[in-house]
Parts: structure tokens; sequence; C-alpha cells
């Protein structure tokens, strides 16, 4: 199994280097990710919103070691949020934060994680759009939830990401199925201990669509991080039996996969998001889509070797 041991490597400082430090490895890394740099980011929202896409920015970092690192994500997002005023994106593109980013894992920091987002929530309502939560390994479910219900008592629309792989999420679905509520829905990229997840992949498919039932009879509005058909058909199911419009709910899929798929759902008429990562920080998100699949990382040793 190698998807096993490519999310073990995800958090090798080591193994980064060497990664990182190959010359051939930039192309590969191109396909996920959208540019190093704000500006050429935005070449590709452009592109995006102009098929008519909506979009979600991700400025890339995970697990700060320290204070000043925090504060230095939290800069780019307010640089980011100024920018999708300035340039009145704000109804078609949102943000995407990972709380490790803003110093959750640090000694005191739920508190550090709270204090640095409060002000980029506030940036992002100002620019006209909002900001969701990702949602890292297990051990960080319950204070992003915490986190999530200081901004929303502020900042109502602020969203969530919810992993069907948990056995909990079922649960965390009821909770957040409420009017205002936007939930993301994804089955979960780490590495994660059979007593809190489900190992096999049918199990995950399956919690993914009693969760997906939970949220989409429910009042808030539901958010379908999936490239998987099935899900994808299921979700369109389901929304004609609760009688949901196409506007109450959205699909999204990540940058550089199923792109055909993101233009015929939106073609079609549903919201569709695109999950858009940036920056210089992209190791940890690149091994885990190559953990999701393996012709990707086919695809990158074959780069590697020049071929
Ligand atoms: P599945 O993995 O079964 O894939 C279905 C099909 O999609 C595959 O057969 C293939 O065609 C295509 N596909 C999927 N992944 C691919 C890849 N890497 N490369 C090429 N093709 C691929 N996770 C998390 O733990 N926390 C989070 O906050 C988020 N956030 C998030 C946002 C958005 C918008 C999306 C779409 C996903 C996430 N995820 C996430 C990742 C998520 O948990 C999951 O790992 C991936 O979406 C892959 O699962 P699928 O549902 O796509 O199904």
């Amino acid at each position: 199994m190698l998807g096993p041991v490519l999310l073990a490597a995800a958090r090798s400082e080591h193994i980064r280097r060497l990664v990182a430090g190959m010359p051939l490895t930039r192309p590969v890394v191109d396909r996920f990710v959208a540019g190093e740099r704000l500006d050429e980011s935005l070449a590709a929202v452009r592109s995006l919103t102009d098929r008519g896409l909506l979009v979600t920015l991700d400025h890339l970092g995970e697990d700060v070691t320290d204070r000043t690192e925090a504060l230095r994500a939290r800069d780019a997002y307010l640089a980011l949020a100024e920018v999708l005023r300035q340039e009145a994106l704000g109804d078609r593109v949102e943000m995407s934060v990972k709380l490790s980013a803003f110093g959750q894992a640090l000694p005191g920091g739920e508190d550090i994680a709270l204090r640095n987002a409060l002000p980029v929530v506030e940036a992002a309502a100002q620019a006209g759009t909002t900001v969701t939560l990702d949602m890292e390994d297990h051990t960080t479910v319950d204070s992003t939830l915490a986190i999530l219900g200081e901004l929303r008592a502020r900042f109502p629309a602020t969203g969530a990401v919810l992993q069907s792989y948990l056995y909990r999420t079922e649960d965390d679905c009821r909770s957040l199925a409420g009017e205002g509520s936007r939930v993301r829905l994804v089955k979960g990229a780490y590495r994660e201990p059979a007593s809190v997840a489900f190992q096999d992949k049918r199990d995950v498919d399956l919690a993914f669509v009693r969760c997906l039932k939970i949220l989409m009879a429910g009042q808030g509005y539901p958010m379908i991080g999936s490239h998987d058909p099935r899900l994808v058909a299921i979700t369109e199911e389901l929304a004609r039996q609760t009688g949901r419009k196409p506007g109450s709910y959205e699909f999204q899929m990540l940058y550089g996969i199923r792109e055909a798929e993101q233009r015929r759902l939106a073609a079609a008429g549903h919201r569709m998001r695109v999950y858009v990562p940036y920056g210089t920080d992209w190791y940890g998100y690149f091994m885990r889509r190559l953990a999701e699949r393996p012709a990707n990382l086919a695809f990158f040793l074959r780069s590697l070797a020049g071929r």
C-alpha cells in the first residue's frame, strides 16, 4: 500500500528536502499548484472565473513551528483578502485556511490560531467573501470546531470541513446541519488509525453518503468536496429528493483534477468551486495528492526519469 507510505513521507522533513531539491519535481507540482506567487495564482483564478467556475484560494502552509511563521501566514491571507477586495472578486472567490498554519499546534495554539484567524475572517467579510477552515488530522478536529464556533459567533458564514473517514463525523454533520452553516464534506486525506477512522475505502464512501444525506436534508449550505463520479451523481439525486435548488449547495474539486467534469457541472448550472492552492510551501499538499492516486506517483516518477 503506497498511500500510507506517501502520507508518512508527507510529514518527513528529510524527504521534503529531498523531493523539493529534485530539479524535475516542479512541472509535476505545477499540475496541482497554481503558482508560487499570488499574482501567478490570480491568472489561474481569472481563467477559472471567466469560465463560470467559483474558486477557493489556499495560501499553502501548515504545521508552523513558531509564532513568527504563524503571523506570516496570517499576513499572507490579509494580503490576499485585500486583493480580493480591490479586484472585486469576493462574489466568486473565497479563502481556505489551515489552522496549523496559524499556530494551532503550538503551546496555547487554539488561542493563537483563533487570534490569527479573526482578522482574516474579518478582512474576508470586508471583501464580500468568506473563509472555510480546512480540516487536518483527527487530533485537531475538536480544536478546529471550537475555533469555528468562536468565529461563527461574529461571522456566521465561516465554513468548516468534515471528513467522512472519521467515525465521529456523522454526529458532527448533525451538529452543523443548521441554518447558515457552511460545511464542505470530503472523504479525508490524512493517515488515520483504525481507532478513529474507517480504513476501508468502501466504508469511507458509505459514510460519505450517510453524511451527505444529513447535510442535504439540513438547513445549511453543503459543499461537496469530491471528484468521485458516484458521489456527484448521488448528490444530484439527493438534491432532487430534498427539493434543493442548484444555488443552495455547491460542488468543489481540486485544481488540476477532473477539469472536464468541473466545466461540465458548471455548464449544467451547478455552483462549482475549484480549490486553488498557491505558495512555496507545497510539499505536504503535493504528497497528499500523490497518495490519493497511484497513477500520480507513476507520472511523477516518469518525469524524474526524464521520459
Ligand atoms: P477518490 O479518492 O475516490 O477519487 C475519485 C476519483 O477522483 C478518482 O478515481 C480520480 O479519477 C479522481 N482523483 C481523486 N484524487 C485524485 C488525485 N489526487 N489526482 C488525480 N485524480 C484524482 N481533505 C482533508 O482531509 N481536509 C480538507 O480540508 C480537504 N479539503 C478538500 C477540499 C476540496 C475542494 C476537495 C475536493 C478535497 C479536499 N480534501 C480535504 C481531500 C479529500 O479528503 C480527498 O482526499 C480527495 O478529495 C480525494 O477523494 P475523492 O472524494 O475525490 O475520491
